[in-house]
């Protein structure tokens, strides 16, 4: 698909069909975008985790409490390792939350290429989803999607909710 039209068809989709998962061919070319994303000095701070299983798909969806969350055939959540993250000296800054959404943007735009439906999901409760994954100190999710396909009833929408272009922008 042309970039200009995947733009515009990616959408955040909270209607999933639990019985339609995503073949492990699809994954694999999803997770390939992630990897090829770009991060502050090339550090990759990151590790895509597809849940898939019945046990952990159980445990990982009481952290989000919306029921289109709970039909969810797979989720993908990036969970970075500060550890790993690149540093700015000059003020500390952690360039962590910007790699990881750049390669979660990478991720979901591919997932769009390929007819497969996300959504980015930051309001999860962090405790749970860290718990449920055994996640160490240092390793942190800082989104988790549902993957999938909604259900034949979905209706796309139809415009993007969006500021104009006048009000978002500023030539100097
Ligand atoms: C950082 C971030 C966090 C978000 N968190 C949530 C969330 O917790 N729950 C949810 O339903 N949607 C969430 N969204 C989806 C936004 O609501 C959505 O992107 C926005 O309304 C624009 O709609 P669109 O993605 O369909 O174009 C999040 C999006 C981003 C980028």
């Amino acid at each position: 698909m042309e970039y200009s039209e995947l733009i515009k068809i990616r959408e955040s989709v909270r209607n999933y069909d639990p019985a339609r998962p995503v073949s492990k061919e699809v994954l694999l070319k999803i997770l390939e975008a992630g990897r090829l994303a770009p991060s502050a000095a090339n550090r990759q701070p990151w590790k895509y985790v597809i849940i898939a299983s019945n046990e952990m798909l159980a445990k990982v969806k009481t952290c989000y409490d919306k029921d289109w969350f709970r039909d969810a055939p797979q989720l993908i959540t990036v969970v970075g390792d500060e550890n790993e993250a690149w540093i700015r000296k000059y003020d500390n800054r952690c360039f962590i939350e910007t790699d990881l959404a750049i390669a979660l943007t990478h991720i979901i735009l591919a997932a769009a290429d390929e007819g497969v439906a996300t959504c980015w999901i930051s309001n999860f409760k962090p405790d749970v989803a860290r718990n449920a994954l055994g996640l160490k100190n240092h390793q942190h999710i800082y989104a988790i999607s549902p993957i999938g396909y909604p259900r034949t009833d979905y209706k796309h929408k139809e415009t993007k909710e969006r500021k104009p272009l006048t009000a978002v922008t500023e030539w100097i």
